[in-house]
């Protein structure tokens, strides 16, 4: 796995367990993790209801091919926070973009999606491409390309209104997808009016608007969608939907349900592109039920927002201390600290600031302080378990990293 071949030192840490906001890898050391599995375990590692939920649902069998209960208080709990009435099951948020992608084409008979330069959407093949001097282009890295990803796709700039309306005008465009603030080439926020111009332009030209809530959900219990009163035709969710356990969802609209749903044909359904064998087996749905009903919850963020910002202001503090050139954001309760002075407003910026020698020492020196980083970019996330000590200790040891590299 690629996050294993960009760790810091010669090879990653194995781990024996984790509990709450540590883990322990097999040599014993214990260490506090800001990584949480990268948002998987966002809040904290097997909480006991999770783990109660799941013992009795494999014990029930593990999959039917048929639903249970649970999938229909999961589903309306979903509608309910995320306001849009249908909502289906997936394995991973990959899957639950590619099948939220195959939706739009589907309502709106067109190609081309689009999505904004820098972004990550899992392994989606129209997804993984970059915008280099105005063309479209493969992923550096990308294995195996299927086709010329600008037969697929277009890619902006995050942020830039005119480049988007420019897009979207010849109405080839099934879908925008995007994260409401994007976080995997370090965070870039909106700019104020950028959602407001996002949704005017895809309703005016008929393109399904879809807001990938897989990091962002670090906003609040409906995401960045619920906490900016966001309007998305379709939202998509993974990773901590189930705290870790493999399952994802995603809820699409009224419109995009008759253009979809009603097309659908029992004779023709079986091999649709969308879902598979183990999709909302039983214990997926057991985990995502327990995660929504008792740890991915109002309470918990209410818990967990006052100690984010504190880790943003030890961070800031630090900057500000040794006087880095050095920026840090904060999307609810991830907080990412970058290698420039300013937040930058798009990809092609976030990226430039990129610096792997630097993020591989401040890894390895938050490593050998006891403190496990997510390997990509300096991104930390808070969970309920965590303390403010935990977090005063991150602040220390990010002031030492600095320290070192400026004394
Ligand atoms: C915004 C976003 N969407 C989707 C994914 C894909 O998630 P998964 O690897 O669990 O399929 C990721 C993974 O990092 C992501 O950051």
């Amino acid at each position: 796995m690629n996050w294993m071949i960009r760790w810091a030192g010669p090879f990653p840490l194995f781990i024996r367990e984790g509990h709450g906001a540590s883990v322990t890898d097999v040599d014993g050391h214990v260490y506090l993790d800001l990584c949480l599995g990268d948002t998987g375990s966002m809040f904290g590692h097997s909480p006991a209801p999770v783990v109660q939920a799941l013992r009795e649902a494999v014990a029930r069998g593990i999959t039917m091919m048929l639903p249970t209960e649970d999938s229909i208080w999961v589903g309306e709990e979903l509608a309910r926070r995320f306001r849009l009435p249908h909502w289906q099951v997936a394995m991973t948020a990959t899957d639950a973009n590619r099948f939220a992608l195959r939706l739009a084409r589907e309502a709106t008979g067109r190609p081309k999606i689009l999505v904004a330069n820098g972004c990550y959407h899992g392994t989606v093949d129209e997804a993984l491409v970059s915008l280099r001097e105005g063309r479209v282009i493969a992923r550096k890295g990308s294995i195996g390309p299927p086709v010329d990803p600008s037969l697929t796709t277009k890619v902006i700039e995050f942020n830039d209104v005119s480049a988007l309306e420019a897009a979207l005008a010849p109405k080839d465009v099934a879908a925008v997808l995007m994260e409401p603030a994007m976080t995997n080439c370090g965070i870039v926020l909106p700019e104020p009016g950028y959602h407001e111009a996002l949704r005017n332009l895809t309703r005016r030209t008929g393109t399904i608007l879809i807001l990938d809530e897989t990091h962002t959900c670090s906003a609040g219990p409906a995401g960045y969608t619920g906490a900016h009163d966001l309007t998305p035709d379709i939202v998509t969710l993974g990773k901590p939907i189930a705290s870790g356990f493999p399952a994802a969802a995603y809820g699409i609209s009224q419109d995009v349900a008759v253009q979809t749903i009603g097309k659908i044909r029992a004779e023709e359904s079986d091999e649709s592109g969308i879902g598979g064998t183990l999709t909302g087996n039983a214990l997926a749905a057991a985990a995502m039920r327990a995660t929504l009903q008792h740890v991915m919850t109002q309470e918990a963020y209410d818990r967990m927002m006052p100690l984010a910002e504190r880790f943003e202001a030890g961070v800031a503090d630090g900057i500000r201390a040794y006087g880095v050139p050095w920026h840090v954001a904060r999307v609810g309760v991830r907080i990412e600290y970058a290698f420039r002075a300013t937040p930058p407003s798009n990809g092609a910026e976030a990226l430039a600031s990129k610096d792997s020698l630097l993020e591989r020492y401040t890894h390895l020196t938050a490593l050998n302080r006891g403190i496990l980083l997510t390997p990509f970019h300096n991104m930390a996330l808070v969970s309920p378990y965590h303390t403010a000590a935990d977090v005063d200790r991150h602040s220390q040891a990010f002031r030492e990293t600095v320290d070192s590299l400026v004394s």
